[in-house]
């Protein structure tokens, strides 16, 4: 049997995932948002794509979660975006109603569903959506990670000029300014980065992203990035459906690893078809643990607000 993902949101993220994931006929998909008439529009857009592009995923749009019902991933990327000068937890009063309501009706529909949060600020949205679908930790997943590492590799691509297939990149901590990119496990053709770049520009890169939905937002001024954010999700789907044991950072419950409780952060975990099977522990040096220290503290300073 074919299996079923749904996106809720069908923004810029939501419609672009749908465009992702439909072209890798990974599986069924429903889009669906508040807005009338627009998932509908856009899965019927997609659909008729399918004749110029030879893909036979069946996508559909709606605005009603029975539709949704009896998905095995559900990606959520419903609530507000950043515009220019704001920071990703100036949405997290609005956002938290949306996932809120977004969630509640999900594990009405779908409750064995796996859940992918996407909207920001991701790591107490990932809280949100674990607190109201009451799911185990490894059904409960957030997508920045793969993004933050994405930005990464591209840089350092452009920065050697070689191909960005060579470079592997990892970065630990929440989607935020004190995400932490780790030089030392960032490799190109299996080199550590800190052989090959001066000091100084690895800096430069490091802080480059950091600051790189920042950077896009101040080039877009009307929203934020949905095409890496997207194309990042539907990494995560497919190493799912596919169960392929992928090693990827993304958003995870901790309870103990790398000294963090009861939080949501980011580190690499093994992605299968049961969610999350394993958190990777790293071997990190003091100075790189403070770092993640400082960030799990800026998102346990966020969940500190979330009253449901
Ligand atoms: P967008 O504004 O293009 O789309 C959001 C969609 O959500 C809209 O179509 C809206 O109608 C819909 N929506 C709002 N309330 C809803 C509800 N209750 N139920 C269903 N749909 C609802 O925004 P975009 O660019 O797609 O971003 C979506 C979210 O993802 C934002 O919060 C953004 O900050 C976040 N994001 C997170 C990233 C990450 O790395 N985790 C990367 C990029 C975006
Ligand atoms: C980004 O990093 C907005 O979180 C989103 O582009």
């Amino acid at each position: 049997m074919k299996s079923k993902i749904t996106i809720v949101g069908a923004g810029n993220v939501g419609a672009t995932a749908a465009h992702w994931a439909a072209e890798k006929e990974l599986a069924d998909i429903v889009l669906t948002d508040v807005i009338e008439g627009m998932p509908q529009g856009k899965a019927l857009d997609l659909m008729e794509t399918r004749p110029v592009e030879d893909f036979d995923t069946s996508i559909i749009g709606s605005n009603d979660y029975k539709d949704t019902a009896n998905s095995d991933i559900v990606v959520i990327t419903a609530g507000l975006a950043r515009k220019p000068g704001m920071s990703r937890d100036e949405l997290f009063e609005a956002n938290k109603n949306i996932v809120q309501e977004v969630t509640t009706e999900i594990v009405k529909h779908s409750p064995n569903a796996i859940l992918i949060v996407v909207t920001n600020p991701l790591d107490s949205m990932c809280h949100v959506a674990k607190m109201v679908s009451k799911f185990p930790k490894h059904r409960v997943m957030g997508m920045a990670g793969i993004l933050d590492t994405a930005r990464f590799r591209c840089f350092v691509s452009m920065e050697l000029k070689v191909s960005v297939e060579d470079i592997q990149a990892m970065v630990l901590g929440g989607h935020g300014d004190s995400m932490v990119p780790l030089p030392r496990y960032t490799t190109v053709a299996g080199v550590p980065i800190t052989q090959l770049i001066s000091k100084e520009r690895i800096d430069a890169i490091v802080e480059r992203t950091r600051k790189a939905g920042g950077e896009i937002v101040a080039l877009l001024k009307t929203g934020s990035a949905y095409y890496s954010p997207s194309a990042a999700v539907i990494q995560m789907v497919e190493a799912i459906l596919k169960d392929k044991k992928r090693i990827l950072p993304c958003a995870a419950y901790l309870e103990g690893e790398y000294g963090i409780k009861d939080l949501y952060v980011g580190v690499p975990v093994k992605l299968g078809a049961k969610g999350i099977e394993e958190v990777i522990e790293l071997d990190i040096t003091n100075e790189e643990k403070a770092a993640l220290q400082q960030s799990a503290e800026a998102i346990r300073g966020i969940v500190e607000q979330i009253k449901l």
